[in-house]
């Protein structure tokens, strides 16, 4: 259009306590697994060397050769200590189990809730479009913007392209009108854009423009624009979400390109939109892509 202006990766620390606790439970089943081999082993040995060899075989405890005393001795250890890996110390057992499903469903609960305000939101700035559009019926309110393929309109605050025509067409439509923006689209501009009524949209209460009319909703700004048969919003991304719903009219360049970015052109819906004329323009040394002007109108 007209001027220039994590993921997270990290595993999360939940995730980290799950593996090491994952790790220290392999330790000791392979632990219990060594001591039982052990145990067989040892076991073995003792029947060999007390029965077979006779060693110490005058060692007696109740009727019985030590080596059972021995036997018994070891393998009541082992049962503790089998005891001790899946009863005492069951890492990820029930109390764990707990904490994690409480976790999850605290993290699930705060998804809603913010699920629930994006709704309400989006719910009064349609009725509130509704209403508009019912007492609002002379002008004709022109979104106008560039977006790529994937509608992406800037990152950064910048433009990502540069379109010479684009430049031109966005003039001649704008020329004389009233140009309405957010404030962060008048910011990535180096000054008021000429020849034309800019009002800046903004929550600050004490924001001043240069060369701009400052207001704090965007019908706020159209009512400034009351007496502009063409009042033309002009971005960036907030301000066209919302306010695609109470326009008459898109001017959209679309650029033949699927780019990265931050800020994005809501997703047209073709049930509202009609398109009425397409112009197409191809890539040179004064245009980064291919691109088309294309006019929808609301049905
Ligand atoms: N390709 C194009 O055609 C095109 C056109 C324009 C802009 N852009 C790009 O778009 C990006 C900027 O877009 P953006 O979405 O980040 O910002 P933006 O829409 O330009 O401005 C957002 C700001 O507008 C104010 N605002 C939004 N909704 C409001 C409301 N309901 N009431 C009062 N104030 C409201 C807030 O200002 P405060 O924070 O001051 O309260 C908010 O931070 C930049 O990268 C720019 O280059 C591209």
């Amino acid at each position: 259009m007209a001027f220039k202006g994590e993921k997270n990766d990290k595993i999360n620390e939940d995730q980290i306590k799950l593996i090491e606790a994952a790790q220290k439970r392999v330790k000791q089943k392979k632990f219990l697994f060594f001591h039982f081999s052990l145990m067989i082993f040892g076991n073995i040995s003792f029947l060999v060397i007390n029965l077979l060899f006779e060693f110490k075989k005058e060692i007696i405890f109740f009727n019985y050769p030590w080596s059972y005393l021995a036997i018994t001795f070891w393998f009541l250890l082992f049962l503790m200590h089998t005891y001790n890996v899946f009863i005492t110390n069951k890492f990820m057992g029930k109390n764990w189990e707990e904490k994690q499903i409480k976790k999850l469903v605290s993290k699930q609960e705060i998804k809603i809730a913010k699920i629930k305000m994006e709704f309400e939101k989006e719910a009064r700035i349609k009725a509130e479009s509704e209403i508009f559009n019912q007492n609002n019926s002379g002008n004709c309110i022109t979104l106008i913007a560039a977006a790529s393929e994937n509608n992406v309109i800037g990152n950064d605050n910048k433009l990502i392209w540069h379109l010479s025509d684009d430049l031109k067409h966005f003039k001649e439509l704008t020329k004389g009108h009233c140009v309405i923006m957010g404030r962060k689209t008048f910011e990535s501009m180096p000054k008021a854009l000429p020849n034309r009524t800019n009002i800046v949209i903004t929550r600050k209460n004490n924001y001043e423009a240069k060369d701009a009319i400052v207001v704090h909703s965007i019908h706020e700004a159209l009512e400034k624009a009351e007496n502009d048969n063409q009042p033309f919003i002009i971005g960036g991304g907030e301000i066209y979400r919302q306010s695609i719903l109470i326009s008459d009219r898109i001017e959209l360049t679309r650029v033949h390109a699927k780019l990265d970015g931050d800020a994005f052109f809501p997703e047209i819906d073709y049930k509202i939109w009609n398109e009425v004329s397409s112009e197409k323009r191809f890539k040179d040394e004064k245009h980064d892509f291919d691109f088309t002007f294309i006019r929808y109108n609301k049905k």
